[in-house]
């Protein structure tokens, strides 16, 4: 077991990446908060993680608030005793073009996507800082923080944010013993992307051909990196972004 004793809270742990996430770091051995707006899945993902023989908890949460983020990191510790891995996960996506994109629409996912994750950081932040062993704290971007893609304005300007305060904090409280990592996923099959596709934002053919490994991603070629960068192997990797889409970034051809 890779996470044996380690303490977790994910945002965005009801449906597709951050449950897979939840899931799997239980199964490594560690106790989990699972946090979102949702308590009828939080609900039902905790049951079943317990009756896998894991730890889990939840808490009722919205990341825009960061009253809502502080109250989910002072319960991951009133009930867990500590808090040594954050995963800023929640996110919404956003495709539409830029010259009509409703404020509105700009603003909630700049609030979901970016400050939601900056709050999470803080508040992961300030509790890591009073403990001896420090922390990890992995924030979900995508590949479309650093590759542009029409129509996502907000959606690549939050994840580009996303990634540089990412690598501004390894910096800020490195030597505070808490390492900040990024996980920078590809299309991945989630409720998210399906959404795109049966909204006929996505078109799979074209994603397949445009991705070098033919195929989307599944929730589970995220995990082994997400297991990795909270685990004691990644003792001193900080900064950094792990890009996993199937070599999209990669290629500059069609
Ligand atoms: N799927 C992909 O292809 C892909 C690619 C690159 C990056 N990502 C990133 O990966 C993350 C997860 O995406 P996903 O595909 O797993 O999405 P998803 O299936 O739509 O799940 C999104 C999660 O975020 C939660 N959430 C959304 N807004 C929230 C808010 N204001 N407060 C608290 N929780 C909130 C949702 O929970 P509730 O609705 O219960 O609140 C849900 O658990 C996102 O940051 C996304 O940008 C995904």
């Amino acid at each position: 077991m890779k996470l044996k004793d380690k303490v977790a809270l994910i945002t965005g742990a009801s449906k597709g990446i951050g449950k897979g996430i939840a899931e799997r770091y239980a199964r490594e051995g560690a106790t989990v908060m699972l946090a979102s707006r949702t308590e009828k899945l939080l609900d039902e993902l905790s049951r079943k993680i317990q009756s896998d023989g894991g730890k889990a908890d939840f808490c009722i949460m919205d990341v825009k608030k960061p009253d809502n983020i502080q109250a989910a990191v002072d319960r991951t510790v009133a009930t867990f005793g500590k808090l040594d891995i954050m995963v800023n996960n929640a996110g919404v996506s956003m495709a539409h073009p830029s010259e009509t994109l409703s404020a509105e629409n700009w603003v909630n996912t700049m609030e979901t996507d970016l400050f939601g994750v900056f709050y999470g950081c803080q508040s992961a932040g300030r509790q890591m800082m009073t403990q001896p062993q420090g922390g990890c704290i992995i924030n979900i971007s995508s590949m479309y923080g650093s590759v542009a893609a029409p129509m996502r304005t907000a959606y690549c300007t939050s994840k580009a944010g996303v990634d540089m305060m990412t690598r501004v904090l390894a910096v800020e409280w490195g030597d505070r013993n808490i390492r900040l990592n990024c996980i920078a996923p590809g299309y991945i099959k989630t409720e998210l992307v399906q959404n795109l596709i049966d909204k006929g934002t996505l078109q799979v053919d074209a994603l397949e051909k445009r991705t070098p490994q033919g195929r989307l991603g599944e929730v589970s070629d995220v995990l082994g990196s997400a297991v990795f960068l909270a685990s004691d192997e990644a003792s001193f990797i900080t900064g950094t972004i792990i890009t996993m889409d199937g070599g999209w970034s990669a290629n500059g051809y069609l």
